[in-house]
């Protein structure tokens, strides 16, 4: 078989699918003496007929039949070559558009930057903005990702949950309800709350709590940022609620975390796409790569 040609294979499947060397020189665009011959040189190789011909009528022998199955066996294999070939090249170079809500951006650059490393070709953007900001983007396929909490029900997109994302309530150390055990809901409603700016994801899900019980907030002040909430936060102004990530970084006990009724609010993190916009190689493998590591908990309702 060391003479054979992967050309000299490809006739021969053609012939052993169509059962005619007319069908075969006309699917291949060849002459029907360039398909004979290569028909013949092939079975010299093997050194056995691959083929009967009893008038027009063509039969496979059984060496023809076996050899029929290892061509499309080794095209096969090319085939997936070819494709893994054409995946990465489109890895290679590209670009990946992400947005993130605010809350996110504790931890989506990290895991940006871990791909991006794996493909150091990938030219990767991240755009950061509230929840109502990315939800309006996302209805517009401004990006090609987005990273949110529960996405909304009417939008039209497909959205996978990722990783766990509660909202903690947080106090200075020094607030008296620090270290207070089953704080309820009422008290906590009582207290100055700190909130985000509406249209912030954070302050939707804590509010809605709040309004599951009947309850509404009136914060003591609106802020636009979790840093500028944190920092509200230690000067003693007043309690909040955020997402764990956003506490990550400090050290424990520098917050205190209040054990309250209803709380932490069970929420997760989505990676979604609008449905029917066009997916490039890039995006398919971040979301890959995000789902790999994923860590959601089963218990976790949004
Ligand atoms: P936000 O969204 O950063 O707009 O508050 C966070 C979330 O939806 O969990």
């Amino acid at each position: 078989m060391r003479h054979a040609t992967f050309r000299q294979l490809e006739i021969f499947e053609a012939i052993a699918r169509h059962l005619s060397f007319t069908r075969a020189a006309e699917t291949l665009h060849l002459t029907q003496p360039t398909v004979s011959m290569q028909i013949k040189k092939l079975a010299d190789s093997v050194g056995e007929p691959l083929v009967h011909q009893t008038g027009k009528r063509i039969e496979l022998t059984e060496t023809g039949q076996a050899l029929a199955v290892a061509a499309r066996d080794i095209f096969a294999v090319l085939e997936r070559f070819e494709g893994d070939m054409a995946a990465r090249r489109g890895l290679q170079r590209g670009r990946l558009r992400l947005a993130a809500v605010t809350t996110a951006s504790y931890f989506a650059p990290r895991l940006l930057g871990e791909f991006a490393r794996l493909h150091p070709g990938i030219e990767v953007s991240l755009r950061v903005c509230n929840r109502e900001q990315l939800i309006a983007s996302l209805n517009e396929h401004l990006d090609e990702l987005y990273i949110l909490g529960t996405p909304p029900e009417d939008a039209a997109l497909i959205a996978t949950p990722f990783m766990d994302n509660p909202l903690v309530p947080i106090a200075a150390p020094g607030h008296p309800l620090a270290g207070k055990r089953r704080i309820s809901l009422h008290e906590l409603a009582e207290q100055a709350w700190l909130l985000r700016e509406s249209g912030s994801g954070t302050r939707k899900a804590v509010e809605a709590r709040f309004a599951d019980s009947g309850l509404t907030l009136s914060p003591r002040l609106e802020l636009g940022s979790n840093e500028a909430i944190k920092q509200a936060v230690l000067s003693g102004l007043g309690i909040s609620a955020l997402s764990a990530q956003a506490l990550d970084l400090h050290p424990p006990g520098q917050f205190a975390v209040l054990d309250a009724e209803g709380f932490p609010i069970r929420r997760q993190w989505y990676i979604a796409r609008p449905s029917g916009a066009p997916h490039s190689t890039a995006a398919s493998a971040f979301e890959r790569y995000l789902l790999a590591g994923r860590t959601v908990s089963e218990a976790s309702s949004d």
